[in-house]
């Protein structure tokens, strides 16, 4: 188990979970994990969020649906470490080393920085020194591959000149230089009304919604009335079924689209009722996700303090 190389990932608690990241970025990531061949690693960064979550019950509550949800979709609990950034005080300590040998006008050429720089938006310190502490999330554990969406490449790239700048800096090999796994074979879940699927464009398609919910946002997908294949709907039927049989499924009932909207509920239905069956039953005894989380912190504590002591030996300050 030791030698294994490592997969890393951090997801933000900042909202409910859709269908686009359950097909863009768990899924594939519970599949490299079930390989066997990483020793994985999945934290819930909720000192990243904080830049944008404020409210401790909204905080409280959405770090332990993240935790779950990715235990619900596949991830093995005795197999992986899962826990809670802030569980672990060496993120942020690291964080603070790395933002003493990054000058600014290096962090102000990262995209997410000139984003909300255009946007005219106030932005946190927090906000400006996000690749930093995600750099230490990162280069803690020694690890090799961290499976991000596109939107992350710089991110991974930053965290890379980081880890070659220190090394270089202290003269010791102290940090290994991780890899971005960009995620190619999966499209850009589209939602209802045909735009990426986000919940800041209010299309989504709950993960763990109600049947309700579900029957809702699906009559809610935007049909385009000039062809006879509702494009939305189909895009979306695809990731739960072969195109095999939707070809054939999609000429019998050209152009009835309550049918084939109706076929859809079904079957995202079918294919989502074992996440949601294993997702109930994780609410319904919520200590076995305490257990997981305090296992993880323990874990993460141990491996971060050694290589805490580490570095700490390279800077001069120990
Ligand atoms: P977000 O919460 O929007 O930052 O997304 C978290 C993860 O889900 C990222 O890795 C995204 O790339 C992925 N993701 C979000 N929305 C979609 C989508 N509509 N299609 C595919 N992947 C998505
Ligand atoms: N930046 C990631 C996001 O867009 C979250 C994140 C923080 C992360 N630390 C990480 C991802 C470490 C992978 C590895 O939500």
């Amino acid at each position: 188990m030791a030698n294994k190389p490592v997969l890393l990932t951090g997801i933000q608690p900042s909202g409910d979970l859709h269908i686009g990241n359950y097909f863009g970025a768990m899924k594939p990531f519970v599949e490299l994990a079930q390989t066997g061949g990483y020793q994985t690693y999945v934290m819930v960064v909720d000192y990243h969020a904080l830049n944008t979550v404020q409210d401790s019950d909204q905080m409280r509550r959405r770090i332990r649906e993240i935790a779950m949800a990715y235990l619900a979709v596949g991830l093995d609990p005795n197999e992986i470490i899962l826990f809670q950034q802030s569980a672990v005080p060496a993120h942020t300590e690291l964080a603070w080393i790395f933002d003493a040998i990054t000058t600014m006008p290096y962090l102000m050429r990262a995209h997410a920085f000139k984003d909300a720089e255009a946007k005219n938006k106030e932005i946190s310190v927090g906000t400006f020194n996000y690749p930093m502490l995600m750099a230490a999330d990162i280069l803690l554990y020694d690890t090799t591959l961290v499976p991000v969406g596109k939107d992350n490449k710089q991110h991974i790239e930053i965290t890379r000149d980081t880890a070659e700048k220190f090394n270089r800096i202290f003269k010791e090999e102290v940090f290994t230089l991780p890899e971005g796994h960009i995620q190619s074979g999966v499209e850009i879940v589209p939602g209802t009304d045909g735009q990426k699927m986000s919940k800041s464009y209010g299309n989504v398609i709950q993960l763990f919604g109600s049947h309700d919910d579900l029957v809702k946002a699906v009559m809610s997908i935007v049909t385009d009335s000039s062809g006879e294949r509702p494009q939305n709907v189909y895009a979306i039927h695809k990731l739960v079924r072969s195109e095999e049989e939707l070809e054939q499924m999609y000429t019998e009932h050209k152009g009835n689209y309550k049918v084939l909207k109706e076929f859809l509920i079904e079957d995202l239905d079918r294919y989502f009722a074992p996440i949601r069956a294993k997702h109930e039953e994780l609410k319904s005894d919520d200590s076995i996700v305490d257990l997981v989380l305090e296992a993880g912190k323990r874990e993460a504590r141990a491996v971060s303090e050694t290589k805490m002591e580490q570095v700490r030996r390279a800077i001069g300050v120990a």
